[in-house]
């Protein structure tokens, strides 16, 4: 898979295996989408009217996947803005690292599951939208 620097991030098309048994989808780490996957987590049980995200990463790479139901992944480059909506399993929204992202408007049992470049580690987060805005800033004047 290419993928445009000039995108905030960018819609996937996973392969999709029609089926009357039932469909299915798959994903090949480096493959299908632009890393190799070190982790993956789901959010689920969202109440109505949360929010989830909030944050950027220095490193971290993802590919977010609405498994079941849907909601709206709003991704931020600290100049411009953008929404997706995603409701389709077989679809993904890949997100470079230093995006600002924000999940929202989660339908009622929506499954959001995240294939992420790095194991989890808290110093990789940006979780304050000031500072994110300022490393920006930095990066553009190098
Ligand atoms: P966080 O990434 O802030 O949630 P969101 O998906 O809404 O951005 O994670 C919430 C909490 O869960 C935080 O205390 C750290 C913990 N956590 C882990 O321990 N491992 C993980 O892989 C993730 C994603 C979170």
């Amino acid at each position: 898979m290419h993928t445009n620097p000039e995108k905030i991030a960018q819609i996937i098309n996973f392969p999709f295996i029609p089926d009357e048994r039932g469909n299915l989808t798959f994903i090949e780490s480096d493959n299908h989408i632009p890393f190799t996957f070190k982790r993956a987590y789901w959010i689920y049980d969202v109440p109505g009217g949360e929010l989830r995200g909030g944050h950027a990463y220095h490193k971290l790479e993802e590919v977010i996947i609405a498994l079941s139901g849907s909601f709206d992944v709003v991704v931020d480059n600290g100049r411009n803005k953008e929404r997706f909506s995603l409701n389709r399993s077989y679809v993904g929204l890949y997100i470079p690292k230093m995006v600002w992202r924000q999940l929202e408007n989660f339908s009622t049992n929506s499954v959001c599951l995240i294939l992420a470049s790095r194991p989890y580690e808290e110093a990789d987060y940006i979780r304050d939208y000031s500072t994110f805005k300022n490393i920006q800033i930095d990066g553009l004047q190098l």
